[in-house]
């Protein structure tokens, strides 16, 4: 899966390829040695383990220098400026949209929106598309896997619309009770708004199956690839699906840009949201008249930077290969598994690692979430704590908190064995009296 690097920008990696498919120790340090955040001590002494990289990716080198090298050499505002920066940006940014269509092997660049992230694309879909379109009696299926972000706009689109939210229930594993389909995805059923991989349980859902079942009763699929897009192979065409959303941040890319991919005809049913510049066509003072798509969803100035940051991290993605990636991850993920599971009081939520990504959410017996990722930090590894934004979720966990480890292609099996020796220590830590707990 290798691409060409970004015009006027280094190769993303030294080598071009790992062209095994497998990545060996030599080759994870040196993809290690692209990132130069991971090289440094935290808390005076303590070598940094990242382990939340399902919050945000980590950058390597040739992003962080091609920000800077757009603001050096041609930050200038796209499609407007007749001067050679503000044509040259403009490239950049087109670029951009052409290789984000190939990483997810959109038909055409035209079906790719720049958002600010995958929260606005799905805001964008709720409220310019159900909201607009569904009314009572329509239904949107949806489950309690799902990141509020794959939820709340939903909520507000069937208070806006009429329409009914529905919950497709979660197996005692964690995953989707495809079972139960038949009865939750009827000629009601006008969306199903699903994630691709759980951003707690790792649970990876089968799209094929829901896409298939969706268009069956006439319902459009939209894909919340928020996590896993960063993990492995996406493909819009196969399944099919009708909108997918992702940021950049997650995928080694900046802060501030997302995607909206959606089908031609989909898209086309989305009523702008935001209006201003760059959207119209044609304006007068009694009304205006949109363009043509993506522009028609792209108010205001676009986060043209970003858009070039991120067309190099998915250069540097390509080029390693998310087959290739998804594997490293996948042994990373059973490493992590088996020796947590040794540990006294450890408990994932989760389906078998087959069916998950490279994801960790756990309880440790009388140790509270936020304490275990506190005295975790004290020894270097940065973990998450708490609800990760799926309060419904932890309901049915039962818990109001979890600790979650999650892994990258750049993170190492030493790190898992830092994880699981630091969880230990805080597990002893906390057998102990109140007064001389401490790291
Ligand atoms: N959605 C991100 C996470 O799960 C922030 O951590």
């Amino acid at each position: 899966m290798a691409d060409s690097p970004a015009s006027g920008s280094a190769p993303a990696t030294s080598e071009p390829v790992f062209s095994s498919g497998k990545l060996s120790a030599e080759d994870v340090q040196r993809i290690r040695g692209d990132f130069p955040i991971l090289h440094q001590m935290v808390h005076g002494d303590q070598p940094l383990v990242y382990l939340d990289s399902a919050a945000t990716s980590q950058k390597p080198r040739v992003v962080i220098d091609k920000l800077v090298e757009v603001y050096e050499q041609y930050n200038s505002n796209v499609h407007r400026g007749i001067h050679a920066l503000g044509d040259r940006m403009t490239v950049e940014m087109e670029g951009a949209r052409e290789k984000v269509a190939r990483f997810i092997n959109a038909a055409s660049a035209e079906q790719i929106v720049f958002t600010s992230g995958t929260t606005m694309s799905v805001n964008l879909v709720a409220h310019g598309w159900a909201a607009q379109r569904l009314g009572p009696g329509d239904e949107i299926l949806v489950n309690e896997m799902e990141h509020h972000a794959n939820l709340v706009p939903w909520q507000m689109a069937a208070k806006a619309s009429g329409a009914t939210l529905k919950f497709l229930p979660l197996t005692p594993t964690w995953e989707l009770d495809v079972s139960r389909l038949e009865e939750f995805l009827t000629r009601r059923t006008k969306l199903v708004a699903v994630t691709g991989m759980s951003n707690v349980t790792g649970t990876i859902n089968p799209l094929e199956l829901l896409t298939r079942a969706a268009h069956d009763v006439g319902a459009r699929i939209f894909v919340d690839a928020a996590q896993s897009a960063a993990h492995g192979p996406v493909d819009v065409r196969s399944p099919d699906v009708d909108f997918l959303a992702f940021s950049g941040h997650k995928l080694l890319g900046p802060t501030g840009i997302g995607i909206l991919y959606g089908k031609a005809d989909a898209l086309e049913e989305i009523e702008p949201l935001f209006g201003g510049g760059h959207m119209i066509n044609e304006v007068t003072p009694e009304g205006s008249t949109w363009a043509a798509l993506p522009a028609r969803l792209e108010a205001g100035t676009a986060p043209f930077a970003q858009t070039a940051g991120l067309g190099v991290a998915l250069d540097y993605l390509s080029n390693l290969g998310m087959e290739t990636i998804a594997r490293q991850e996948q042994t990373l993920l059973e490493l992590a598994t088996s020796r947590l599971e040794t540990i006294p009081g450890v408990t994932i939520f989760g389906p078998p690692c087959a069916k998950k990504g490279a994801i960790v959410s756990m309880t440790v017996d009388g140790v509270h979430a936020h304490d275990l990722a506190d005295l975790l930090d004290r020894q270097g590894v940065a973990i998450r704590a708490g609800h990760h934004c799926t309060m419904p979720l932890h309901e049915r966990f039962g818990v109001a908190a979890t600790a979650r480890a999650s892994f990258a292609f750049y993170n190492t099996p030493e790190e898992v064995e830092q994880l699981a020796a630091a969880i230990e220590k805080a597990v002893e830590i906390f057998k102990r009296p109140r007064r001389s707990r401490g790291v």
